[in-house]
């Protein structure tokens, strides 16, 4: 039986449109056809042709800081569809960029009908599936040892994804919820009264749809940050009656409505736990640096490790961190053989005015620099979807292992501790499913070809 594969070109040069068109059709006679649905000269025009039609394959030229900007949206929101990148230059680091952003193939311009018709063929076996992927991820911050800062990651965490995704996620609000069902504190961080809980959101499940759930949630605005609050039930008791499926189903409508999820969980480890933790693309596995602490974390790995969750889907995070020579983080990582994703420094002073306060940590001056910690792991967890393609086929590009500070994300203390900052995500398997792997080793393969050819 034969299929039809969508494609949308995005290319300022019609001759460029009229040859890949061509070329497409020629590729009949096969059990696919390709057919090109639409096409336009402006890559945020295209931007929209895609969000419209849900194409399989996307053709563009990536010539300018605009269009490389577009790929990454793709890149980020349209992971299913494969974008064949066109550009001048075949430099490595081009090549690794767009591959990073999301393209699957990278051809140096001027097009050749060969060249077009090879990068189809590498990945023949993987365009057959729905082009739009646009659910949102969902990040839980989780450890089964109370008051270790679960709240205070989750909240701040938030904040500082809404900042920094400001752009892509074209002015969608970061939700942010609170699964601790019977001793929440996010609207007490946060100094707001929400109208509705997750119970009202839960009897209603039924009839649940986007509107409603964006009316369900409580806006909380501050600077550039905005959020949409999910509180817990006002009485305890009416958490009881919540079922594991139930909040299953309340995240997967959340995932649909929002670009990012973070949610903050008590710290039981029961069913209604890991209905959330099954769903959650990354857990922010909070510990802290005392013995305690890190034989519970060990604990819980191992719990993950049987409950079958990749490794890449935990991130540990150490909280108020104070370097020590009685327990370095090389200890840390050695014991629980798992890096230190992040960790935050300790600023009490600064995270308690902002809790009785209900000030965000970002507005007081003494909290700047820890806020600072939390746009650097919102950075890096923006950063993870549009890297892990690569990395998860090209482990040696990987960086060198980073302690403590980045200063590309100019953190002034906590940050980075290891080099797994740039890995595949785990739960996500249908990410890495779409990663085609020989893409890139063909792509390098063309890149050496070509200098090869080159050189005198
Ligand atoms: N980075 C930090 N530096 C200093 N103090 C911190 C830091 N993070 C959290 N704290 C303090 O730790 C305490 C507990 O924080 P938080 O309420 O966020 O923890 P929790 O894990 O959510 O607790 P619970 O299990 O009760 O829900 C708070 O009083 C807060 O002031
Ligand atoms: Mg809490």
């Amino acid at each position: 039986m034969s299929s039809v594969i969508t494609v949308v070109l995005i290319d300022s040069d019609p001759s460029v449109r009229a040859l890949v068109r061509h070329t497409l059709q020629m590729q009949g006679g096969g059990s696919e056809f390709f057919t090109v649905i639409a096409e336009t000269e402006n890559p945020a025009y295209g931007y929209e042709l895609i969000r419209q039609h849900c194409p399989q394959v996307v053709f563009m030229d990536v010539l300018d800081a605009k269009s490389f900007d577009i790929l990454q949206r793709i890149g980020t929101y349209f992971k299913d569809v494969m974008v064949v990148a066109s550009g001048d230059d075949l430099t490595l680091q081009t090549v690794m960029q767009c591959m990073q952003a999301g393209a699957r193939e990278y051809l140096r311009r001027p097009l050749i009908a060969d060249e077009i018709t090879a990068a189809l063929q590498r990945h023949r076996g993987s365009l057959g599936r729905s082009g739009a992927d646009e659910t949102g991820r969902l990040i839980a911050v989780f450890s089964n040892k109370g008051g270790l800062g679960k709240t205070t990651i989750a909240v701040n965490t938030a904040m500082a994804l809404s900042e920094v995704i400001q752009s892509e996620a074209m002015g969608k609000p970061v939700a942010l919820v609170d699964f601790n069902l019977q001793l929440g504190d996010i609207t007490t961080f946060l100094d707001i009264q929400p109208k509705q809980t997750v119970v009202d959101v839960i009897k209603n499940l039924a009839r649940v749809d986007e509107e409603y759930l964006r009316a369900s949630l409580t806006p909380f605005n501050s600077g550039p940050v905005r959020l949409s609050v999910l509180a817990d039930p006002t009485n305890m008791e009416e958490a009881d009656d919540i079922t594991p499926d139930q909040l299953a189903t309340l995240v997967a409508m959340l995932k649909a409505t929002f670009p990012y999820v973070v949610v903050d969980l008590g710290s039981t480890l029961d069913a209604r736990t890991i209905a959330v933790l099954d769903q959650a693309d990354t857990i922010l596995l909070t510990s802290m640096m005392n013995l305690p602490c890190i034989r519970n974390t060990q604990r819980m790995l191992g719990l993950f490790n049987r409950l079958g969750y990749d490794k890449h889907k935990i991130r540990l995070i150490i909280n108020r961190y104070v370097p020590s020579d009685e327990i370095t983080l090389e200890d840390v990582e050695q014991t629980l053989k798992t890096d230190v994703f992040w960790q935050f420094p300790n600023n009490y002073f600064a995270v308690i005015a902002s809790i009785n306060r209900g000030l965000p940590l970002r507005t007081l001056d003494n909290g700047k620099d820890l806020y600072n910690s939390f746009i650097g792991l919102a950075r890096q967890l923006a950063g993870i979807s549009i890297q892990q393609s690569i990395a998860s086929v090209t482990p040696q590009l990987n960086p060198a292992k980073k302690k403590n500070v980045s200063k590309d994300n100019a953190i002034p203390s906590g940050g980075f501790a290891s080099s797994t900052s740039v890995l595949p995500k785990s739960s996500a398997s249908h990410d890495q499913k779409n990663v085609s792997p020989p893409s890139l080793w063909g792509l390098l393969g063309q890149t050496l070809q070509r200098s090869i050819t080159k050189s005198p």
